[in-house]
């Protein structure tokens, strides 16, 4: 199974348009430092992708990748759909972006997409421009290849909505599928990579998919649970956030070294250090044996 990582920060980007702060100002300066919006892209089957995620970077994160480009055809690409992990705005906005091909499959699970459809409206607003296949996502495995080869299954992390859907019903009573975590699996090699740009909560059926995984990639929004706080960008903690934090007691670094996948973290806020590669906590990751994705990355499964 081919993936290619597209974009490692939080929304906003690195750097984020109208932010001076020390990580976006060190971005500017360094342009090695950028980061592109966490999104990632799934191969399934010949000349076929999937993107996990539509990022406010989905253009260029498309014209930057080869596998990606269009042709040999004048409109045919081999972007095929969008898989969605949540409906916040930094994974959907990128969505309507995609309206100039003839059509294209979402998947996403039921709270999501009534999320996009009842208030982003993106079906009403797409359908004049291209046909927007609607599609499930649950705990069964969906395939993405048209021999089935490819798979995507959808683990709930979380209840929490997008700030301009907080007064929608909750879908079930307590859905906890508002945000998920992606099991991509290749079925005829068994191997399977789990994404989590999202991780509210570390539940015990996320700890046995981070096992069964041979690649993790993991929320590493915040470095610690203060430093929202901290660095003045919020009045919650990194978990009040939906965010777990990498470092400290309620860190994901301490589980995630204990497993044998590889572990990478993405979804990089601009307050998180290890935006600046020179940032003494690069150490520590490395001492944990853990680390961090990085914008083009090509992961080979
Ligand atoms: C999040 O990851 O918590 C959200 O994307 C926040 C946002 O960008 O509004
Ligand atoms: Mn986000
Ligand atoms: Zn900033």
């Amino acid at each position: 199974m081919l993936l290619q990582v597209l974009g490692t920060a939080a929304g906003g980007g690195l750097p984020q348009w109208n932010c001076a702060c020390p990580g976006c100002t060190g971005a500017r300066t360094h342009p090695h430092r950028r980061r592109r919006h966490a999104s990632l892209a799934v191969q399934a089957g010949a000349g076929r992708w999937f993107l996990v995620n539509a990022t406010p970077d989905i253009g260029d994160q498309i014209e930057d990748s080869h596998a990606l480009r269009p042709g040999p055809g004048p409109r045919q690409t081999p972007v095929a759909g969008v898989l969605l992990t949540d409906a916040e705005l930094d994974h959907t906005l990128g969505i309507a972006r995609l309206r100039e091909a003839a059509g294209f499959d979402v998947l996403a699970t039921r709270p999501v997409r009534h999320a996009l459809l009842e208030r982003l409206r993106l079906g009403a607003t797409l359908a004049p421009y291209t046909r927007v296949r609607w599609n499930e996502l649950g705990a069964a495995p969906q395939p993405l290849a048209p021999d089935g080869t490819v798979t995507a299954t959808a683990l709930p992390v979380s209840a929490k909505r997008p700030r301009y859907a907080v007064d929608l019903p909750p879908d079930a009573p307590g859905a906890d599928d508002w945000v998920v975590a992606l099991s991509l699996r290749d079925t005829t090699t068994g191997r399977t990579l789990l994404y989590a740009p999202a991780l509210a909560r570390w539940t015990d059926t996320f700890q046995q998919a981070v096992e069964a995984a041979d690649c993790v990639i993991v929320d590493g929004t915040f470095w610690d649970d203060d430093e929202p706080v901290r660095t003045g960008i919020s009045t919650r903690t990194a978990t009040g956030m939906g965010h777990l934090p990498i470092a400290g007691e309620n860190g994901t670094a301490r589980r995630l070294s204990r497993v044998r996948a590889r572990c990478l973290y993405t979804h990089l806020n601009n307050t998180n250090p290890l935006g600046d590669p020179d940032a003494p906590q690069h150490r520590m990751l490395r001492d944990w044996g853990l680390d961090i994705a990085a914008d083009r990355m090509v992961i080979d499964l």
